[in-house]
């Protein structure tokens, strides 16, 4: 069951979710206040230790610690063990892990975004609306000690706050469509550097439970916690950029035979001009090709898509699965029931099925098997006809097997 734990409104409330993607998303930041319950059902420190519990997943660096604003070495606190498949791999001490955070160390467990079925929803909910990789991390730390000095990352960043409190500290200056290539990585940057580039201080927000901070990708921040014990979840939705898509390009491009033409000698000028002119063309005519428009769609959603695996064991079908194209229309209700109204068409649904569209005005995913134990009594005929219209009208879209 694909079951969506927070939608995408939840995760901006009480801001509308189109005037997030509008006015924020890869813009500017943004504090969400939100109840200290909010996130109850997500995650909290049962759970942080219930993922400890489970040791094969926390080889280094999955598992990191830093301090003063600075990453610990490894040594001080990893033995050479070996990783669930044997092989040797820097293993957490934990008699050292359990001393260094005593004295207050951070703990920063990585590469979490499917690594519990409440943060898989979560990071489901943003790689489909929002149409980049989603990483997670959970930061563990303790009161006035700085994780990591002031930096910025290559992810749209959205911080959940889970318990205690921390302060961000935001600061004016964006490092330019930061990515994670040579040059523009954080980590390739010397650490002086970000704190000369800063700039003024923009916002200081302090994250209690509940809460949400949205950070746009570049936006220089540093964070402190001012609890005993806070505990966050970072989730960071990562786009592809231009050079990534050429990179990839450039190996299809092989296969037509004028990208195997050797090149002209250094002394032949003439050819030279030829050459760059004749390649020149080649890739505007390919660029401009409808080929080329629906591949380069399809990278973007395999890009967005690929690593969300869905099994329904012991059926081995692949599950139908969905996404909700909220953004692209508008649900509005009526006197005979919902109706999505896209392009100056209004797309709505027969009864029995009409309950159908109020539903999916909540999700930005699901899987056609929910809607047959939506409690109407559906036949799975019905269902597939709603489907249909629904797809046709461009309310839902497939995301593909
Ligand atoms: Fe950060």
């Amino acid at each position: 069951m694909l079951h969506q734990i927070l939608t995408f409104q939840d995760l901006v409330a009480p801001l509308d979710r189109r005037v997030f993607l509008r006015d924020y998303y890869r813009k500017r930041h943004l504090h969400l206040p939100g109840g200290a319950r909010r996130f109850d059902a997500v995650f909290g420190w049962d759970a942080l230790n219930r993922l400890l519990a489970s040791p094969t997943l926390w080889d280094y660096p999955a598992l990191h610690l830093a301090r003063n604003g600075e990453a610990i070495p490894q040594d001080v606190y990893c033995y050479r063990g070996k990783s669930r498949d044997r092989t040797p791999v820097n293993r957490p001490d934990i008699p050292k892990v359990r001393a260094l955070l005593s004295h207050n160390a951070s703990m920063v467990l990585g590469f979490a975004e499917y690594l519990t079925p409440e943060f898989s929803s979560i990071t489901r909910t943003l790689e489909t609306v929002l149409g980049g990789e989603t990483t997670a991390a959970v930061f563990h730390s303790y009161r006035d000690v700085q994780g990591y000095p002031v930096h910025y990352d290559i992810q749209n960043v959205f911080a959940l706050q889970f318990a205690g409190e921390k302060v961000w500290r935001i600061y004016e200056n964006r490092y330019p469509n930061a990515a994670a290539v040579k040059g523009a990585d954080p980590s390739d940057r010397p650490q002086g550097e970000h704190g000369q580039r800063k700039g003024a201080l923009l916002d200081e927000v302090l994250l209690t439970p509940g809460d949400v901070l949205y950070l746009p990708h570049g936006q220089y921040h540093e964070a402190l916690s001012v609890t005993d014990a806070s505990l966050h979840v970072s989730f960071g939705v990562i786009h592809d950029v231009v050079t990534y898509f050429l990179t990839q390009l450039i190996e299809d491009l092989a296969q037509d035979p004028f990208y195997r033409e050797h090149l002209p000698h250094f002394d032949d000028v003439d050819g030279q001009q030829q050459f760059l002119h004749a390649a020149g063309a080649r890739l505007k005519g390919f660029f401009d090709s409808p080929e080329m428009a629906d591949q380069f769609r399809d990278y973007l959603k395999t890009k967005a898509f690929e690593r969300d695996w869905q099994f329904q064991l012991p059926d081995t079908r692949s599950p139908k699965r969905y996404r909700v194209c909220w953004n692209r229309g508008r649900f509005r209700e009526t006197g005979v029931g919902t109706v999505f109204d896209i392009d100056n068409r209004s797309v709505s649904l027969q009864r029995p099925a009409a309950p159908i569209l109020s539903w999916l005005q909540h999700r930005d995913y699901f899987l056609a098997d929910e809607l047959t134990k939506l409690g109407h009594d559906l036949p799975a005929s019905a269902v597939e006809d709603a489907l249909s219209v629904l797809e046709t009208g461009g309310v839902i879209q497939s995301m593909g097997a």
